[in-house]
C-alpha cells in the first residue's frame, strides 16, 4: 500500500501582487516552498480573467525554478496545453466539466513532458473523474466555486476527498489529492484528515504576517 504523501503547500499567485508577480513568486521560493499554483481564467468558463502563458514564461525568464502547478479554468483547455507546456508549466490541470476529449488532452499533456491533473467543481460529483484516476498525477477538488480568491471554504466537499482517498488506496494509485479555495490552517487540517495532501492557499498565504511560521505549520498538517 502506498505511504501517505507529505503535506505540500502550493501558494496561489492569484493572491500575489500583480504588478510584481516575480517578487510574489520569490516570496514563495525564499521560504523553501516548491510549488506555485497558477490560476488561468478565460472569462468564459469562469467569470473572471487572470493571466496567460506569457506571464509564466516571464516568471521563468526572471529566474523562477518553482514547480508551476497550472490550473486551467478554460472552456477549451485543449487549445492552450502546448502554449502552457512551452511557457514552463510543470503540471497542467484541466476541468472535467466542459465537453472535449478529456482522455486525449490528459495524454497530450504528458506527451509534452508535463504532469497532468483533473479538476472538479463543487457541483460535480466525484464519479465524473473516476474513469480517469489511473491516468492522472493529481486530482483537484475545488472547495469553492472557481473564479475568485477569498471565498469561504465549502465543508460539504470533504466527502469527495474521503471517496477519492479510498479509491486511491484500494487501487494502489499515487495521484496527489489537491484542494483549492478557502484553505487556511484550520480548513487545511480538515482536508488533510479527509485525505488531501496538496493545499492551494491564496489569501491565507499572502496575508499571513509570519509566512515562515505559516509554512512550517502547513508542513506538519
Ligand atoms: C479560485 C482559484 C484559487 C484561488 C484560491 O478560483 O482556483 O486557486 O486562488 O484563493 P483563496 O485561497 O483565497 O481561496
Ligand atoms: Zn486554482
Amino acid at each position: 500500500m502506498p505511504l501517505p504523501l507529505a503535506p505540500l503547500l502550493a501558494p496561489s499567485l492569484l493572491a500575489g501582487d500583480h504588478a510584481h508577480l516575480a517578487a510574489s513568486a520569490r516570496v514563495v521560493s525564499d521560504l523553501g516552498l516548491l510549488w506555485l499554483h497558477c490560476d488561468i481564467m478565460d472569462g468564459h468558463f469562469v467569470p473572471n480573467l487572470t493571466f496567460g502563458p506569457e506571464t509564466l514564461a516571464a516568471l521563468r525568464r526572471a529566474g523562477s525554478k518553482l514547480f508551476f502547478d497550472t490550473h486551467l479554468m478554460l472552456s477549451e483547455p485543449q487549445r492552450y496545453i502546448e502554449a502552457f507546456a512551452k511557457a514552463g508549466s510543470n503540471l497542467i490541470s484541466i476541468h472535467i466539466e466542459p465537453a472535449y476529449d478529456h482522455a486525449a488532452t490528459l495524454a497530450r499533456i504528458r506527451d509534452l513532458g508535463c504532469q497532468c491533473g483533473l479538476v472538479l467543481n463543487p457541483g460535480t460529483p466525484v464519479a465524473a473523474v473516476e474513469p480517469y484516476l489511473g491516468q492522472v498525477d493529481l486530482i483537484l477538488v475545488m472547495t469553492v466555486q472557481p473564479g475568485f480568491g477569498g471565498q469561504p471554504f465549502r465543508r460539504d466537499m470533504l466527502p469527495k476527498l474521503t471517496q477519492l482517498a479510498a479509491w486511491r488506496r484500494e487501487r494502489d494509485l499515487t495521484f496527489r489529492l489537491e484542494v483549492d479555495g478557502g484553505i487556511d490552517l484550520a480548513t487545511g487540517a480538515e482536508c488533510r484528515a479527509a485525505g488531501a495532501d496538496t493545499f492551494v492557499a491564496g489569501t491565507s498565504f499572502f496575508k499571513a504576517p509570519d509566512k515562515p511560521a505559516y509554512a512550517a505549520a502547513f508542513a506538519k498538517l
